[in-house]
């Protein structure tokens, strides 16, 4: 199909479709068409993330056809029909969760369509379903969590700290190696005893569900939240509060994502420790996009520099965080 002709097509089905963003009246000559699958809208992590990518597709002069899965596989693998449907020049997408993507990827290397993983990565016995990557170290953020921990703990002087895990969505890269580097770097370490990890879903509505249930079975036994999102802990902290307990004093908590209302109550001394895991992908996604297009070598795995905002620190110093 000739370039007019796809755009046309693209334009159509962007009216069709429910929160399909059409970026082409901005850029007279759209120099590709990419279309991204986003998840959901679970977190202000995930908003951040789906508003940085239209905004630097826009930048980039890229036509972006964007959906919206809300939370279900079968609708990010309708999406990615679409889209080869359509022959758009590249495909992304942000996979929910790990498992059950090698038939729709298969067909999208059949019609010749370059797929780049955006956050999150699958699972599969084939390699090349996918061209790249680009995300997070989520291993090295949990590592980096348990490390803030082990250096807490020496400050506190306690023999035993009694922890309790808020997982994110069941068998997703976040939650799976969130929770894997915590755990093998706390390994070994006497003090360190996990009571339970439950799963909150990256919702703030779960992690209230899961702090409620938690706070029933072990009470003042807890020393420790690991939460694998701030939505989860902005949900679980009026509940330690209800239950009478002061955050950040009687239980260390400790988050990941950095987004602005978490990152103001760790200055609030409610959080003590914040392991950033940043949303602004639109960048790199773009300028791959373009190289994929242009036949080139893109890099197999690109992960952002990330910080970790903790009481350890001097926090008036921390930029403002945009999501
Ligand atoms: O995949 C990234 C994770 O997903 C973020 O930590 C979380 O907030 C989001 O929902």
């Amino acid at each position: 199909m000739k370039k007019t002709g796809k755009l046309m097509v693209i334009l159509g089905l962007c009216l069709m479709l429910t929160g399909c963003t059409d970026s082409t009246q901005k850029s007279a000559e759209p120099q590709l068409l990419l279309g991204f699958s986003q998840l959901g809208s679970e977190s202000s992590w995930r908003i951040g993330n789906t508003r940085d990518i239209e905004e630097k597709a826009d930048e980039y002069g890229i036509s972006l056809m964007m959906e919206n899965a809300n939370q279900k596989q079968e609708n990010q693998i309708a999406a990615l029909r679409r889209f080869i449907a359509y022959q758009v020049d590249v495909i992304a997408f942000s996979p929910i969760v790990e498992e059950g993507w090698d038939h729709v990827l298969e067909e999208a290397r059949r019609a010749g369509i370059p797929v780049v993983l955006v956050d999150r990565t699958i699972r599969s016995e084939k390699d090349d379903l996918y061209v790249c990557l680009i995300g997070a170290d989520f291993y090295q953020e949990g590592v980096s969590a348990a490390e803030y921990l082990l250096r807490k703990a020496d400050r506190l002087g306690k023999d035993e700290l009694h922890i309790v895990e808020i997982t994110g969505t069941e068998d997703s890269t976040p939650m799976r190696q969130r929770h894997a580097g915590f755990m093998d770097r706390i390994a070994g370490d006497r003090r360190m005893q996990v009571l339970e990890s439950v799963n909150g879903d990256f919702l703030k509505s779960r992690g209230a569900e899961c702090m409620r249930y938690l706070l029933e079975k072990y009470g003042d036994e807890i020393d420790v939240i690991y939460s694998h999102n701030d939505e989860m802990t902005l949900g679980a902290l009026p509940e330690i509060e209800k239950a009478g307990f002061e955050p950040g004093k009687d239980m260390v908590i400790i988050s990941i994502d950095g987004g602005q209302e978490a990152i103001d109550i760790l200055k609030a001394g409610k959080i003590n420790c914040i392991v950033e895991c940043t949303p602004m992908l639109g960048s790199t996604l773009m300028e791959t996009a373009l190289a994929l297009k242009a036949g080139k070598q893109v890099k197999k795995e690109t992960h952002p520099v990330e910080k970790v905002f903790s009481d350890e620190q001097d926090l008036s110093q921390i930029e403002p965080r945009g999501y």
